[in-house]
């Protein structure tokens, strides 16, 4: 930038080191106004946010936190009317009242159909794998027993683990469907394997 006839472009006297002079030019226009700009912002930002509403990071932080509890619950609610989804232990669902309710029986039956049928046959008979309908059982006559192997499986005597490819629910309501056929005596029943439970 250099002005001809300007009162600026005289160098200060006495000032002059190696050769280079100092001259006292004014600042330019557009540097003044950044200048001044961050002053300003500095002093709203300060009043908003040290002294106004504008929230501190502490409560940013606690706001942040409280968003994640509620993005976390809402997913649980989720799953949770979901049918488990896979997160929720089997106990999520009462399995006595599953057990009497006769919409979740039905339900199991069309899963066992799909699923169990073609080992434990179309009645629950036995085929490859046992009878589920009589009072003899290899794992417990509990329904809680029985979610656990229709979960887990009996790998090594042919019996699938289902955890991976059923909801909790759906185990539960296929559980309620076994329950169900109790004591049922359909045609062509396989012999009785395991251990007798007379209460069954
Ligand atoms: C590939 C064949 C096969 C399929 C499919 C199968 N099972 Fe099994 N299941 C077996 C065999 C074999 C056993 C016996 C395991 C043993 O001897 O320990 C068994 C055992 C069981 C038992 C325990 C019986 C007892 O006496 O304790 C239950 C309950 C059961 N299965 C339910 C199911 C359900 C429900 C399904 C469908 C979701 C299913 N199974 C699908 C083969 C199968």
């Amino acid at each position: 930038m250099s002005n001809d006839n300007n009162q600026f472009d005289q160098p200060i006297a006495g000032h002059e080191y190696d050769g280079i002079k100092e001259f006292d030019n004014p600042l330019p226009m557009w540097w003044l106004w950044t200048f001044f700009g961050t002053i300003i912002f500095a002093f709203i930002y300060f009043i908003h946010y040290e002294m106004g509403a504008g929230p501190n990071l502490d409560q940013e932080l606690k706001m942040d936190l409280a968003t994640i509890k509620e993005v976390a619950a809402a997913n649980s609610a989720a799953a949770t009317t979901a049918g488990g989804g896979g997160e929720q232990p089997p106990a999520a669902d009462d399995l006595n009242a599953v057990i009497a309710d006769k919409a979740r029986a039905a339900e199991g039956k069309t899963i066992f159909a799909g699923k169990c049928a073609s080992c434990h046959g179309n009645e629950g008979q036995g085929l490859i794998g046992p009878n589920l309908t009589d009072k003899f059982w290899i794992h417990g006559s509990k329904p809680t027993d029985m979610v656990t192997v229709i979960a887990k499986g009996v790998l090594d005597k042919g019996m699938p683990p289902w955890e991976t490819q059923m909801k909790a629910t759906e185990i539960n309501s296929v559980v309620a469907y076994i329950v169900s056929i109790k004591g049922t005596n359909p045609a062509n029943p396989k012999p009785a394997q395991g251990v007798e439970d007379k209460e069954y």
